[in-house]
């Protein structure tokens, strides 16, 4: 079915009520989900989104992608936002324009293969909930971890886009594994599942423009659904490809508005909208409305984020995407997690492990969950292997992967670490073949279980089901069991824009370091002042002392974090960033860290998710005392020694720093 795909020019004058092209170009924006998730960790909030809500409705998008991705994950681990509530209070100001979520399939919105009734469950709510399109994607493009999620899909009379993951690597498109016919007989394998439309996703930003060409010309040869095109500008050869794309006939292109643009975000629409004005495969957008969008996000939203831009930086592109094939949120990731853990100078070390980890666990493509899977590996053997050993500390989901719970790789896994793996690992030693859902337990009714007189309705348990740890906090919050902590609550424009100030003058020079003075220490009992003068505020004490209240001390409101310790962009580590509140740590004072006995220390800075043992139990030499997630990758520490495990100093759910004494087994 090819077809002539030329564009080609009809008039150039600008109205926006000109008349619709023959073969309109449709785009999907994405800047409430993927434009904030590249660019600002994943941290866009509900209410920062409605101010542009009902213009962006107007735009005359194919689908506005609102949810899914790591949206879930960080609205109620960070920003103590429920997620379902996004979607319901969005739908009540996009009255035309359909929502689109990303569906990582069997993996829903978290990082593993989930048991079938919380599949079906997590869909059916995100149908209730008001979804309208399921871009669904699998890390490694095993499409039996379709099977579960697509029928639901489709009998909610919903739109099912199939994604097919896309990675490299060579330079370029070709080689054995993934070359024009793996693409093509993708394509075919969703088009034969029923897909409405057909994305090719490239998270990486790895997709050359002549390769687009190539590409979509081959599928659209052998398939009749609409093709989407998902690159990322990372590398700089987007807005290119995009080009290309429409010249081999691609149907849907991706999109964010100029401010959530560009980066490890996408190509703007502005510059497309004028591209292809006047010739048949005109958007017919207004461009003075997309400019009225961008003044309200650029002014009143974009400088609560600001700070959380990666500006380390003067290039906005990313040249090492096109050196290592790998996505850039993916290498910023691991730059944050050796700098935690003052390994930086180890970077070459990973740049050079990644591609042997990578072909070890069978050329996966490198998407959420993959890239963390390969990336934390990757940084695991950097670190603690030596000549004697590799793979010395090999995660569970590694070991997960070995076993055959996310699918079939690409080709076969290094069978000697796919041993070393699944020694004594407890679903079995020998892997499996067959879909990885069917040998799953129900997880839905445990849930329930162990939810009960917190989570209130079904969304809550599915929640909780996906997120156990981060689950229940966010729940205890939602329901006023617990304080939330500062850290989630939102910024106010006055916050970030007063902060911005203090930036300037410091840049300026108007603020210097004062020489530090010997002060008493501040009480709780001291009154606390707002004192403004001119365009300075200070926080003033007032304590009493001996009946006549003095002045205890001055300070000035906390200035902005210095740049190296904000979280680049695409990161969104496990640990959150250290609470401010230091009484909200564990308090190992009663004894514990200084016991007599062996410590177990954390090997790397992250989140406690259980410990297998309580105090007074035995434990043997080698047996897992702890789990620990760090970069949302779960590490089975095992006990130094054998004896009984006499201190414990976390809980679930805390956060731990290096080095941090878990627990004491004398
Ligand atoms: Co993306």
């Amino acid at each position: 079915m090819s077809e002539h795909n030329d564009v080609c020019i009809k008039k150039t004058e600008y109205s926006k009520d000109r008349s619709k092209a023959e073969k309109p170009i449709k785009i999907m924006d994405l800047t409430l989900r993927d434009g904030h998730q590249s660019l600002f960790a994943t941290r866009g909030r509900t209410e920062d989104m409605i101010p542009v809500a009902e213009m962006m409705d107007e735009v005359g998008f194919w689908a506005t992608e609102t949810w899914g991705g790591a949206t879930f994950d960080t609205m109620h681990r960070f920003l103590n936002e429920d997620p379902w509530e996004r979607i319901r209070t969005l739908k009540r100001y996009f009255k035309k324009t359909p929502f689109s979520m990303l569906l990582r399939a069997q993996n829903l919105v978290g990082y593993r293969n989930y048991a079938d009734d919380l599949a079906k469950a997590f869909v059916e709510r995100a149908v209730a909930n008001g979804m309208d399109v399921f871009r669904t994607f699998d890390a490694l493009n095993d499409y039996r971890n379709f099977e579960t999620v697509v029928p639901v899909i489709k009998e909610s009379g919903t739109h099912f886009q199939g994604c097919i993951c896309y990675t490299l690597t060579e330079p370029r498109l070709g080689g054995k594994v993934y070359n024009i016919d793996y693409f093509v007989k993708k394509a075919k394998e969703l088009d034969a599942m029923g897909a409405d439309s057909i994305c090719l996703k490239d998270m990486a930003g790895l997709m050359a423009p002549y390769d687009a060409y190539n590409i979509i010309t081959a599928i659209k040869k052998e398939v009749s659904a609409p093709i989407h095109l998902h690159t990322h500008f990372t590398s700089g050869m987007a807005s290119m490809t995009h080009l290309k794309a429409i010249e081999a006939g691609v149907d849907i292109l991706d999109t964010c508005m100029a401010p959530y643009a560009y980066r490890t975000s996408h190509p703007a629409i502005e510059p497309l909208v004028m591209s292809l004005l006047g010739t048949n495969k005109d958007t017919g957008f207004d461009i003075k409305l997309l400019a009225g969008i961008n003044e309200v996000l650029e002014k009143e939203i974009l400088p609560k984020y600001r700070h959380l831009l990666d500006d380390t930086k003067v290039s906005i592109i990313d040249i090492n995407v096109l050196l290592h094939q790998t996505p850039g949120g993916m290498l910023s990731n691991l730059v944050n997690q050796l700098r935690e853990m003052d390994a930086l100078d180890k970077l070459d070390e990973v740049y050079a492990e990644l591609p042997r980890v990578r072909k070890d666990l069978g050329q996966i493509p490198l998407v959420t969950p993959t890239s963390q899977i390969v990336g934390i590996q990757t940084v695991n053997n950097v670190l603690f292997d030596d000549e004697n050993e590799r793979y010395k500390m090999i995660t569970g989901q590694v070991k997960d992967l070995c076993y055959g719970l996310y699918g079939k790789t690409a080709v076969p896994i290094n069978p000697e670490v796919q041993k070393k793996a699944l020694k004594g690992y407890p679903k079995g030693e020998v892997p499996i073949t067959c879909r990885p859902a069917e040998v799953l337990e129900p997880e839905l009714s445990k849930a329930k279980e162990e939810t009960k007189g917190l989570a209130v309705d079904i969304d809550d348990e599915v929640l909780y089901a996906m997120f156990p740890v981060t689950g229940k906090k966010f729940l205890k919050w939602k329901y006023g069991k617990e304080e939330a902590p500062e850290t989630v609550k939102a910024r106010s424009l006055d916050q970030a824009l007063s902060e911005q100030k203090l930036i300037a003058k410091v840049r300026a020079g108007k603020i210097v370091d004062k020489p530090e003075k010997d002060k008493p220490e501040k009480s709780e009992s001291a009154r606390k002042f707002k004192v403004f003068v001119d365009d300075d505020y200070f926080d003033i004490g007032v304590e009493e002392i001996g009946g006549s209240p003095v002045v205890s001390y001055i300070q000035q409101p906390q200035m902005p974090r210095p740049q190296n310790s904000i979280m680049p962009p695409a990161a969104a580590p496990a640990p959150a960033p250290p609470a401010p509140v230091a009484a909200a740590a564990p308090a190992p004072a009663a004894a514990p860290a200084e016991a007599d006995g062996t410590r177990l220390k954390a090997p790397m800075p992250g989140m406690i998710i259980e410990y297998t043992k309580k105090i007074g139990d035995s434990i043997e030499k080698g047996d897992i005392a702890v789990l620990l997630e760090a970069m949302k990758m779960e590490n089975a520490l095992p006990a130094p020694v054998s004896g009984k495990i006499i201190a414990i100093n976390y809980k679930s759910g805390d956060s731990v720093a290096k080095d941090d004494i878990l627990c004491v087994i004398g």
